[in-house]
């Protein structure tokens, strides 16, 4: 596993939680009814926990000798709440697996601080995708 191979994935990630961030906090300020306030106070705090992500990301990639991008993932988000919640645990579901290949690159590449810090991703993307896993069950 050479470095740019992992510094390209680590920038892949950042797009991620970059496009996750702006797409949680444009669904908090346009989903409407009560579903709609529901999924505000779950969504506000995944704003920051993704932006979090996205910092950890930008300093590792700029450590590592990369430069870190800019430009975020774009998603056009569905208007339906419910149809939100479906859209956001599959890229959820998505960060958790695109987490699992990066901890192994980290891995081959001697990376162990970073491997350890990965999975901990993994552990507040598993548990953003049980959240929406239990609130779509019950509707
Ligand atoms: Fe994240
Ligand atoms: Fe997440």
């Amino acid at each position: 596993m050479n470095k740019k191979a992992l510094i390209d994935g680590l920038n892949e990630d950042l797009a991620n939680e970059l496009g996750a961030s702006i797409l949680y906090m444009y669904q908090t300020s346009t989903a409407t009814g009560w579903a709609g306030e529901e999924l505000r106070e779950l969504l506000t705090p995944e704003i920051t926990d993704e932006m979090g992500h996205a910092i950890f990301l930008a300093d590792k990639i700029a450590a590592l000798g990369g430069k870190p991008t800019t430009v975020p993932r774009q998603h056009a988000s569905p208007k339906d709440v419910k149809a939100m919640l479906k859209f956001d645990l599959k890229l959820e579901r998505e960060a958790v697996e695109g987490y699992r290949q990066r901890s192994i690159q980290a891995e081959e590449a001697g990376e162990l601080g970073l491997k350890i810090k990965l999975e901990e991703i993994i552990m507040d993307e598993t548990g953003h995708a049980e959240k929406l896993e239990r609130i779509l069950r019950g509707m």
